[in-house]
């Protein structure tokens, strides 16, 4: 049978440079055709779903860009190409976290009137925008987060720092979806901030820029011992994650809480039970490449490891927290060095597609001191809804 048009792939596919890219193994850039510049969900073959999904789970975040004017109802359909089975409902719920208690409910995010599923996130406050009248938007910075953020002289240089790495996930009752996207509506004009590392190098990146970095290149940094040991423990979060650890404070990348004594209460939490905790394993497969393990946890919401031993079937269960968080910190924090860093440069107009259970994602940028300039404003719509299943493990 002959081919039709339609089912021909017309979406193509770049990676990112070499010197963006670096040992980062993250981003691609996506082509639609010249007579279909922006992307009409209904309309998307067969082919060119498939060639997104191969450019997503390759590269684990991918960018088309100019899609202004983009059906915010096209989102959560095209979260459903890299998840079929994905709920239609935006991972933190049916509406935006308001609980005071829980930290993600900072962020202050809105929801569109036009599709439930799309929050909106950013900086500032706007006036009737898309039907909501007043729309007060918070970009959280790491000097709120970190246990010792940046002096004011470092501020004043430009330096910034990740706010907390996180998979979208509201480690709690709700999974965590397999692509998350965002739409750039509006970017600060700003000039370049920059992030500093262990070793001394330093990286420039956009004010504001969203930084990513691939379990699959952290998983390939472990030694044999570590890769047998992720690939044989679940990690156990604290019941409500993010109440639990709202009063703590984070280390200088972001990835995990170095002090105990902050946590709140299990009484204080919440109502909680054991059955909605979220119980993961440590290693995560590629969609695409079963070849490809990626580690996927949260290091600052750890509570407890459970190690199995294939061989034996012995378990070993760590249920401290202090060390849970140390375990964990030490397979995760060298993946801190600006070659495994990707930090995207926002362009208005960019769909940003992540892989949310490939990646782990942060803010940057200390934004909120421009938070009334009308020239300093950010805003970008974001989908991310909450796959029908729990994370499977690479090692069944
Ligand atoms: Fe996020």
């Amino acid at each position: 049978m002959p081919h039709s048009i339609s089912t021909e792939a017309t979406f193509t596919f770049e990676l990112l440079p070499s010197d963006i890219r670096e040992s980062s193994q993250i981003g691609a850039q996506v082509s639609l055709p010249e007579d279909a510049p922006i992307l009409h969900i209904d309309e998307i073959s067969e082919a060119n779903k498939d060639v997104l999904r191969q450019a997503l789970f390759e590269n684990q975040v991918i960018v088309i860009r100019n899609q202004q004017g983009i059906d915010p109802t096209t989102l959560p359909k095209l979260a459903k190409v890299f998840d079929p089975a994905a709920s239609d409902i935006h991972s933190a719920g049916v509406k935006a976290v308001s609980n005071p208690k829980d930290i993600l409910s900072a962020y202050k995010a809105g929801r569109l009137p036009r599709a439930p599923q799309v929050g909106i996130i950013g900086s500032g406050t706007f006036k009737d925008y898309e039907g909501i009248p007043e729309l007060d938007v918070i970009h959280l910075d790491h000097t709120t987060f970190h246990e010792r953020p940046l002096s004011q002289e470092e501020l004043d240089q430009g330096y910034t720092r990740p706010y907390r790495w996180h998979m979208d996930a509201p480690l709690y009752e709700r999974y965590p979806g397999e692509a998350t996207i965002l739409h750039c509506i509006k970017m600060p004009k700003l000039p370049d901030q920059k992030l500093k590392f262990p070793d001394g190098k330093e990286k420039t990146i956009a004010a504001g820029a969203t930084a990513f970095f691939s379990g699959a290149r952290a998983f390939e940094m472990l030694s044999d011992d570590e890769k047998e040991f992720a690939l044989n423990t679940t990690v156990t979060y604290a019941p409500q994650a993010y109440e639990y650890i709202r009063h703590c404070k984070s280390t200088e990348d972001g990835l995990s809480i170095p002090t105990m004594g902050r946590e709140t209460a299990l009484e204080d939490l919440s109502e909680w039970s054991w059955d909605k905790v979220a119980e993961y394993p440590m290693v995560w497969p590629n969609p695409r490449d079963a070849t490809r393990p990626h580690l996927q946890f949260h290091g600052c919401c750890a509570y407890k490891l459970t190690t199995r031993n294939p061989a034996t079937g012995e378990v070993a269960v760590v249920d401290d927290v202090a060390e849970v968080r140390r375990v964990c910190y030490a397979l995760q924090k060298r993946i801190w060095a600006a070659e495994n860093i990707y930090a995207h440069r926002w362009q208005e107009g960019d769909l940003v597609i992540f892989h949310n259970k490939g990646v782990m994602h942060s803010i940057t940028g200390q934004l909120a001191q421009y938070r009334e300039d009308e020239e300093k404003k950010r805003l970008l719509w974001q989908c991310t809804m909450g796959s029908a299943e729990a994370p499977k493990a690479f090692r069944p």
